[in-house]
């Protein structure tokens, strides 16, 4: 009987026991579940009882705490420590404001405690976002929950640096769907398109050129070049554009980024120097034919020193010579004057024999003829060293160089014949040349200097006449000024030409023939007489110009000369 009780007894023990069997192993299998749930969380977790003892940690936490050696880092506590009483001792910049929320949430004032901080404590200098949330298996105790979000904190603080970047640079930046709607248009980008970017509300609208280059992009991935872009004020904009295209983890286009930038200026800078530097070539090619010119005009300036130096050594000899001729004439005069006498005396005194021998002498030497000839020989001679003279004189006085000093009063009649004896051979087989001179007072001037601008007109008038032609020279004299005109039925100059015949360097003739400086060097020399030159010319009929002199240079003639004010040479077609 006591047997049978015992077994009873034994038998509802068991039966007993055996649910609270199942229920532990239910439990057990649930604090498992959850241990490998919070070991999968990325964020680090820590459980408090409502003493604030951490009763559980994930293995987030525990690595964590195991990479942090600082003791002030807020990581160092683990399972067993109390966690209030850490926050109490602790030094941590956040630890009292942790603290106060996790009271807060223990103490049911809030329902939940949340907040983002950086550890300074730690090297990384880490971001976290911490969140404290009640416990509801344990009445007061809570879940702190931790996530490091530096990358992301990393990422928004790179994300801000590159949209301060974008809003200040003067490129276009644009980025959009690839049916062209913008996502994203910076400060310079919404100022060039204005409304056609910006809808009322505010908002960004299609820009159709971003989605006219999917196909291109879907091929190529990116593309850079010239094109153009419509400002809001309907002005084309030439840009250099650099287009993008970002593709999903499929490969297809998700986006399109676009750079561009404004070259109007660039290329008006590029136009500008395209400009001058061909202005520059051509200068160049001035420079150059003006170097070739004035090469030239300085070799003539040196043949007319060698000329100068030439006449003056031919000069004396050509003196000797002259005065040996006229001498050597005086005493043939006197030597046919003493066989005059011989020959009267011969008449009366010798025999016919003797006379005979004499006459046949005369004959067989053809005296006669040796006497006349002799005279026309030494008068030819004594003429021609005279013409070489006057050449020489002319010559001399022609190239003579002189300064301020040399002003005299001179006779221009004389210079003008003195230089139409140099430019005889140009003008021999050319042109006739009528003079029509006036009654002219002595002018006070440098001579040579005006018989340059005399010599320059007559060879211009020669170089104007094709064939044969006139050349017309008259002075005159009208009130206190006196006119020198060269006149030419020659070529003309076109009036388009007129203005510029003057200018150094301006030349129509071949090189070697005409350097271009005759008429502004006879400008300028004129103008230093306080003179003026007029040109009248009718192309195909001819040209006159007209060199207009004060007689005195202290007249009031030669103060309202337009040299004086500065006044260029007119001219008239
Ligand atoms: N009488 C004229 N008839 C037609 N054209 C003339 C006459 N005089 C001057 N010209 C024109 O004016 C240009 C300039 O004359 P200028 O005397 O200054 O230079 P050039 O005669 O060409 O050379 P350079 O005198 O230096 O040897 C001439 O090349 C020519 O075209
Ligand atoms: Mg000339």
């Amino acid at each position: 009987m006591n047997e049978q009780v015992a077994s009873d007894i034994d038998r509802r023990r068991l039966s007993a026991l055996l649910p609270m069997a199942e229920a532990e192993g239910a439990l057990l299998h649930q604090q498992q579940l959850l241990h490998s749930i919070l070991s999968s969380l990325p964020e680090q977790v820590l459980v408090l009882d409502n003493c604030g003892r951490i009763v559980l940690t994930n293995s987030a936490w525990e690595r964590y705490r195991q990479e942090q050696a600082s003791p002030d880092s807020l990581h160092t506590p683990t399972h067993g420590d109390n966690f209030i009483d850490f926050l109490v001792g602790r030094h941590h910049p956040f630890a009292g404001r942790l603290l106060l929320g996790i009271c807060d949430v223990m103490d049911l004032r809030k329902l939940q405690f949340s907040f983002e901080y950086r550890d300074d404590s730690l090297d990384s200098h880490d971001w976290f976002s911490l969140k404290v949330t009640p416990w509801l298996g344990a009445a007061g105790g809570v879940v702190i929950s931790q996530t490091d979000i530096s990358r992301s904190k990393r990422l928004s603080a790179e994300h801000e640096r590159l949209i301060a970047l974008a809003e200040n640079t003067s490129d276009l930046i644009a980025i959009s769907d690839i049916d062209g709607r913008i996502s994203y248009l910076n400060q310079a980008g919404r100022t060039f398109f204005g409304r056609a970017a910006m809808d009322p509300r505010g908002e960004f609208q299609t820009l159709a050129w971003l989605s006219a280059m999917q196909p291109l992009l879907t091929e190529q991935g990116q593309w850079s070049g010239e094109s153009s872009l419509t400002r809001q004020d309907g002005v084309e904009v030439p840009v250099l554009m650099v287009l993008l295209a970002h593709c999903d983890r499929q490969g297809n286009i998700s986006h399109i980024s676009g750079i561009a930038r404004d070259i109007s200026e660039l290329r008006r800078s590029a136009v500008e120097l395209e400009n001058r530097n061909a202005a520059l070539v051509a200068l160049n090619q001035q420079l150059a034919e003006m170097q070739d010119q004035l090469l030239q005009s300085e070799k003539l300036a040196s043949l007319g020193q060698l000329a100068a130096g030439v006449a003056h050594e031919i000069n004396n000899p050509i003196g000797y010579v002259n005065s040996n001729l006229a001498s050597l004439s005086n005493y043939l005069q006197r030597l046919f004057r003493l066989i005059g006498s011989y020959e009267s005396v011969l008449d009366k005194l010798a025999d016919d024999d003797c006379k005979a021998a004499v006459q046949a002498e005369r004959e067989a030497l053809d005296y006669a003829f040796l006497r006349d000839d002799l005279t026309a020989l030494l008068d030819e001679s004594l003429e021609g060293v005279t013409r070489v003279k006057k050449i020489v004189e002319d010559l001399k006085g022609f190239s003579r160089t002189c300064s301020e000093a040399d002003w005299e009063e001179a006779d221009l009649h004389a210079g003008l014949d003195s230089t139409l004896n140099i430019v005889q051979n140009e003008l021999r087989y050319k042109a006739e040349v009528v003079k029509a001179y006036g009654q002219l007072p002595k002018v006070e001037c440098m001579l040579p200097h005006l018989n340059q601008v005399f010599m320059n007109m007559l060879i211009n008038a020669s170089h104007a006449i094709e064939d044969v032609g006139t050349i017309w020279i008259r002075t005159d004299i009208l009130g206190e000024e006196v006119c020198v005109e060269i006149r030419d039925n020659g070529s003309g100059i076109a009036p388009q030409h007129l203005s510029r015949i003057f200018d150094p360097f301006y030349t129509t003739k071949p090189i070697g023939k005409g350097t271009g400086l005759g008429l502004s060097l006879s400008y300028g020399i004129v103008k230093k007489h306080h003179g003026r030159i007029d040109v009248e010319s009718q192309p195909g009929q001819g040209s006159t110009f007209r060199i207009w002199l004060p007689i005195r240079q202290n007249s009031p003639a030669a103060a309202q000369s337009p040299a004086r004010q500065g006044e260029a040479p007119t001219s008239a077609a």
